[in-house]
């Protein structure tokens, strides 16, 4: 269901090692070490899995990590500073967008901010390049000499010198130490109109010595450039448009440029610009409720006085934050505001959920039997001899993860005889990926550190560009899942498997830049506050990730395994990882049209935006109300909720929710729309108004493969109830047993049989009525002709006569029998899941699913026989 094409981008980024690499610049004001960061989760050679190792067909550019080591990142927001080519404009450092170039550096800060009636945009901007004269213009001269897990420093070289840039997102100034080499500063968004308040005409120079600069590009836009020491610079307007600005010999020093939103933030940024980051450190505390994520910036100069910028989503988990004014400085961006704030250590804290494998609190009562009952039937249909064979890892992982949930419903419901056959299901089906013989298999890949699907490795259109590094916590996270859940139930599986499903586990959530082979918590940007589900696609330019409900899942997979099969350091580690991208959900994919348009924290000032509910695409430079692969409202929605589990209580809103319900009700009552997004948007609004939730999820026949009927009633009659009343209350049901079908108007009956397969209701008598068994599926039933053992079908068309013609039964074998509004007790209609449509009855006695709605459907009385 994920993104179709396109590029394939969906992932989120990460970065980095906690230690500095080697050849990392000096640390100084503070202390880099590791502190509180938990180990690997195993250092182990991945050697065993069973695809063996590849390489990826887009490797990095060879001489960008020259000097380091693999594992690198790859969903990082600065990942296309190091897949091929190397150029690509990348996500940061806010409020920066930036792009390496043969001769330097590039960046700028996007001036304009668009809303299109789906998406705010802000297009990127390149506003100047740093480089150096010495510099010779080889692409190859310049090197990542470190990186942790939000920051990167890239070198540029030639002979003795060099420009170093400590790449740090949230800094408002970007920072370029140079040694033993000539500044040179070139204008790429439009000539130089003026420096230090001198208009410069075509080819004019001018010429000013100091620390503080100011310059104005032809389109208005202003720097300042701070100098750490005295700097003799000449700027000159070119007579391309283009202009540059010079130093007049070599220096060793600092410059670090900011742009100028306005005249009035010159004075802050005038007091803090000597104290500059280089690198950041990742640590995190946890107390039984609550983990805290700390931030701790290295710096030259008092760390007191690091002036950094904030998003909304910092803001609302900052513990005594140290801010300036909102007005002394501020950037508008896709999160938006940034606003300053001082001190090279935040604490974010946020709350952690108590929730691992069910929800905190007991099935309602009301809703047991038809639980119990969903269960058989769901359970029932496994068998081990048709369990999946492994073609890719998305669809199998959301499948079967739907189907690990049976277990856990049994077993929460005092059903071990249950548990035990999806288990056998499970297995039968996991297995094939540890076997070298199966056609679809994982791999080591060694060129970045990963573990992707073998065939993908090549080719960016299998597994939605897995092989690329796309999707992984989505892809893993459902992994995950299933290996917990059988796990749990056989703990000879689980030791025989965990070394290798670790694999997965590193993959995702590794915590420590101490393993050899696997990045830090691959997709999490940790300074944007979620995931990217982006690799290195297409150069890695843009960001994105548009289902932040299965990046929630990626965490909740690795919680579930961790629980069963790691530590409590981990198993706090992912609850960390849930909370922090849930929120990020609440505040970045979820829209609310009652935010104020002011409000310090709101990151979409646009109405017209936050009319639209929900996000669906979360990029770096626009984010918007689209999919890659849908437009419908209930799809949008649903993938930011999916895949229903207990852990996204917290997320699942009420005024979102509520909000979600009326914006998607003319799709929810449209039958043409599908209700395996239907059912996903039920099960969200279940978290405020299970009742009513609980009414309409009846109406639904198919869940697709990512949900269960089971799961969804589960879900909706654990929710919280404060009215009390029972959840289910009386669910409507078909009518089953063997019956006579007659209809209520005519007093015909209906006929079918070997010679004529259609179903006409052609005979007065009930000695010629044929025999039709009405079987319970869940909400709904089939009905199959007893003399001839053929399953009624109705085909999605509904231009045909439905025929008894089909030995198995599926979903267009699928009927809803409910009394008809306004009938006689004991009157029913029957509406055909194929096409939603009511079994009406022809001049011919006909019967054909083409009945727009419950009052064209013919009423039937089912006489028992
Ligand atoms: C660097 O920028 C120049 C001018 O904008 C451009 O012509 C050149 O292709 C860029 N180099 C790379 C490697 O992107
Ligand atoms: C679904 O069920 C609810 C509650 O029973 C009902 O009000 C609603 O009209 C139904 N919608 C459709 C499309 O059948």
């Amino acid at each position: 269901m994920l993104n179709l094409l396109r590029c394939l981008l969906l992932a989120s980024p990460v970065a980095s090692a906690v230690l500095p690499r080697a050849g990392s610049s000096q640390e100084t004001s503070s202390d880099f070490s590791k502190r509180g960061v938990f180990g690997p989760i195993d250092t182990s050679s991945p050697s065993g899995v069973a695809g063996g190792q590849v390489t990826c067909a887009a490797p990095p550019v060879n001489s960008f990590f020259a000097g380091l080591k693999a594992p690198f990142p790859t969903n990082t927001w600065w990942a296309g500073y190091a897949a091929t080519p190397g150029n690509a404009v990348v996500a940061g450092p806010f409020p920066y967008e930036s792009a390496l170039n043969n001769t330097g550096i590039q960046f700028g800060v996007s001036s304009s901010r668009q809303f299109d009636g789906t998406s705010v945009k802000q297009p990127t901007q390149m506003d100047w390049r740093a480089s150096f004269s010495e510099h010779q213009g080889s692409f190859s001269n310049h090197k990542a000499t470190a990186f942790d897990t939000q920051s990167v420093t890239v070198q540029y070289f030639q002979g003795s010198s060099t420009l170093t840039a400590y790449l740090v997102p949230g800094s408002p100034y970007m920072t370029f130490e140079y040694k033993g080499a000539t500044p040179l500063l070139t204008s790429i968004n439009g000539g130089i109109k003026s420096f230090n308040g001198n208009a410069l005409s075509t080819g004019a120079s001018s010429s000013a010595t100091g620390t503080t600069f100011t310059v104005v590009d032809s389109t208005g836009t202003t720097y300042l450039i701070y100098s750490l020491s005295s700097i003799s610079l000449v700027a000159t307007a070119k007579s391309s448009g283009s202009g540059e600005i010079r130093a007049s010999s070599p220096f060793t020093g600092v410059l670090r440029l900011v742009k100028l939103n306005d005249p009035s933030h010159k004075a802050l940024l005038d007091q803090h610009y000597q104290v500059y980051p280089t690198t950041v450190g990742l640590d995190y505390s946890f107390t039984d409720t609550t983990s805290t994520l700390i931030f701790n910036w290295n710096t030259i100069g008092d760390g007191s006085q690091l002036l950094m910028l904030t998003w909304p989503h910092h803001r609302v988990a900052l513990q005594s934050p140290n801010y300036p004014a909102t007005s002394s400085l501020n950037y508008l961006t896709t999160k938006g505001w940034m606003y300053p704030i001082l001190g090279n250590q935040w604490k974010l804290q946020n709350a952690l959920s108590s929730i691992i494998w069910n929800p905190p609190r007991a099935l309602d009562s009301s809703c047991k039997s038809s639980v119990i009952q969903g269960l058989q039937y769901e359970i029932g249909q496994l068998n081990p001899a048709n369990a999946p064979v492994p073609g890719d890892f998305y669809y199998w992982g959301g499948t079967l993860a739907a189907v690990s949930r049976l277990a856990l419903i049994a077993d929460n419901l005092g059903r071990p005889d249950l548990v035990t056959p999806v288990i056998t299901y499970l297995k039968t089906s996991f297995n094939y990926w540890f076997q070298a013989s199966s056609s679809t298999l994982p791999a080591y890949e060694t060129t970045w550190g990963g573990i992707v699907n073998k065939a993908g490795a090549n080719n960016v259109n299998i597994d939605f560009g897995n092989g690329y590094y796309n999707d992984h916590h989505f892809h893993y996270g459902y992994f995950l899942h299933v290996a917990a859940v059988i796990g749990k139930f056989d703990s000879t599986w689980l030791s025989q498997h965990k070394s290798y499903i670790n694999y997965f586990a590193r993959d995702i959530i590794n915590p420590s830049s101490s393993d050899p082979y696997f990045p830090v918590t691959r997709c999490r940007d940790w300074f944007a506050g979620h995931s990217w589900a982006s690799g290195i696609a297409n150069g890695a330019g843009s960001r994105d990730q548009e289902s932040i409900g299965e990046a929630v899942n990626g965490y909740y997979g690795a919680l579930l395994w961790a629980s069963v099969a790691l530590s409590q350091d981990y198993v706090n580690y992912a609850k960390m990882l849930v909370a922090t991208e849930q929120q990020a959900a609440q505040i970045y994919w979820h829209l609310y049209p009652s935010q104020s348009q002011t409000a310090r924290d709101n990151p979409y000032p646009e109405p017209a935006m936050r009319n639209l509910i929900t996000m669906g695409n979360v990029e770096d430079w626009q984010s918007g109300a689209w999919l890659f692969w849908g437009s419908q409202r209930v799809e949008i929605a649903s993938i930011q909720i999916l895949p229903v589990t207990p852990i996204n209580e917290a997320m699942y809103d009420t005024e979102w929710v509520n909000n979600v319900w009326s914006y998607t009700m003319p799709e929810l009552v449209d039958p043409t729309i599908g209700d395996e997004w239907k059912n996903v948007i039920i099960a969200a609004y279940s978290n405020a108004h299970p009742q009513t939730a609980a009414a309409w999820s009846a109406n639904i026949t198919s869940w697709g493969s990512g949900n269960t009927y089971t799961n969804e009633l589960y879900f909706i009659g654990t929710r919280p109830n404060p009215s009390g009343q029972p959840i289910c209350g009386a669910l409507p049901q078909n009518p089953y047993g063997n019956f006579k079908l007659q209809v209520a108007s005519s007093g015909n009956f209906v006929t079918a049989s070997s010679a004529n397969t259609n179903l006409v209701a052609s005979t007065s008598s009930s000695g010629s009525a044929s025999v039709f068994n009405s079987a319970y599926v869940p909400n709904a039933g089939t009905l199959q002709l007893t003399s001839t053992n053929q399953f009624v079908t109705a085909d999605s068309s509904g231009s045909y006569t439905i025929s008894a013609s089909r030995a198995s039964a599926s979903s267009w074998e699928r009927f809803t029998i409910r009394q008809k509004i306004g009938a006689a007790s004991g009157v029913y209609t029957i509406k055909a899941s194929s096409n939603g449509k009511f079994i009406t009855v022809g001049g011919d006695g006909s019967l054909v699913n083409n009945g727009a709605n419950e009052a064209a459907g013919a009423g039937f009385k089912f006489v028992a026989s």
